[in-house]
């Protein structure tokens, strides 16, 4: 598939709620007709085999414009308003670059995901790349979140963390502690705690990664490294572990100190019996 094929493809993993599957099919089945006749593609819906509850949602845009109007169609809107009733979507590829469109498609919903994000179609948007008309040469290379890969291609998160906690401002606890957390396109955004004199308005490195991630309109991650100078490892508090599930998902959390490694988990396991927006 080129790059052009790359930009016009879009895929949603949806997790519906236990015997809600009659009305997530209608919705699909009218969707995809939807997108036929509005002539803004065409979508179809894969059932995942192994795990029954879970559907890619893919979409393949007669081009950007298309599908922008298809974003703003309100037919569609209500249809997505009742999918998220039923569903938890995350979008895993969004195809389509143009400005709106994809800004309208990221912030339709968090992505939240129980499973490890890492799999299947995450795979695929860590081989994507970005897209040839985007890529960013001489000066504008400087711009804007960086991807830090080691001589692996793997993003080295760690080595991210263990930077950004060189510019902690920890004046009051001494404890500095630094994050990167990885986009889903594999970008790199990264964090440190932020102290001030009332103590309680303190930030974590964690929330703030997080935080710079959302203002740059990422909506859609797979790690996040977290650095301290300790000998066991500094997992995140939970103000923390509430954040980042919210917009992160079932994160992979990697822990270490200056030296090494001490340890990855899921967030789900940080975090059991989560409050998210599914139960307002
Ligand atoms: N802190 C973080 O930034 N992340 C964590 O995961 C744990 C704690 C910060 C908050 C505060 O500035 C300092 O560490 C001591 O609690």
């Amino acid at each position: 598939m080129d790059s052009s094929d790359d930009r016009r493809l879009s895929v949603s993993l949806v997790d519906v709620t236990r015997g809600r599957e009659p009305e997530f099919l209608a919705i699909s089945t009218h969707f995809e007709a939807l997108v036929i006749s509005k002539e803004y593609g065409r979508a179809e819906m894969i059932q995942d085999e192994r795990h029954p509850l879970r559907f890619y949602v893919v979409r393949y845009w007669t081009d950007a414009r298309a599908a922008e109007r298809c974003h703003r169609d309100p037919e569609v809107q209500a249809l997505t308003a009742s999918l998220y009733q039923i569903a938890r979507v995350t979008h895993v590829v969004n195809g389509v670059r143009g400005s709106d469109a994809m800004r309208e498609l990221l912030d339709e919903r968090r992505g939240r995901i129980e499973a490890d994000r890492r799999a299947g179609f995450d795979r695929r948007v860590k081989n994507v790349g970005r897209p040839k008309g985007d890529r960013r040469t001489a000066r504008d290379r400087r711009l804007g979140p960086r991807r830090v890969r080691d001589c692996g291609g793997e993003v080295d998160l760690i080595s991210a963390a263990r930077r950004a906690r060189e510019h902690a401002d920890a004046a009051f606890s001494h404890f500095k502690v630094g994050a990167a957390l990885e986009t889903a396109n594999g970008d790199v955004l990264t964090g440190c705690n932020i102290e001030n004199a009332t103590y309680g308005l303190t930030i974590c490195a964690e929330r703030v990664a997080m935080f710079k991630a959302l203002s740059e309109g990422h909506r859609a991650f797979t790690r996040i490294a977290i650095v301290a100078d300790t000998e066991a490892p500094t997992p995140p508090c939970g103000a923390c572990r509430q954040i980042l599930w919210e917009f992160g998902g079932n994160l992979e959390i990697l822990l270490a100190n200056l030296k090494e490694e001490k340890g990855r988990h899921q967030l789900k396991n940080l975090l059991p019996l989560p409050f998210d927006a599914r139960l307002l």
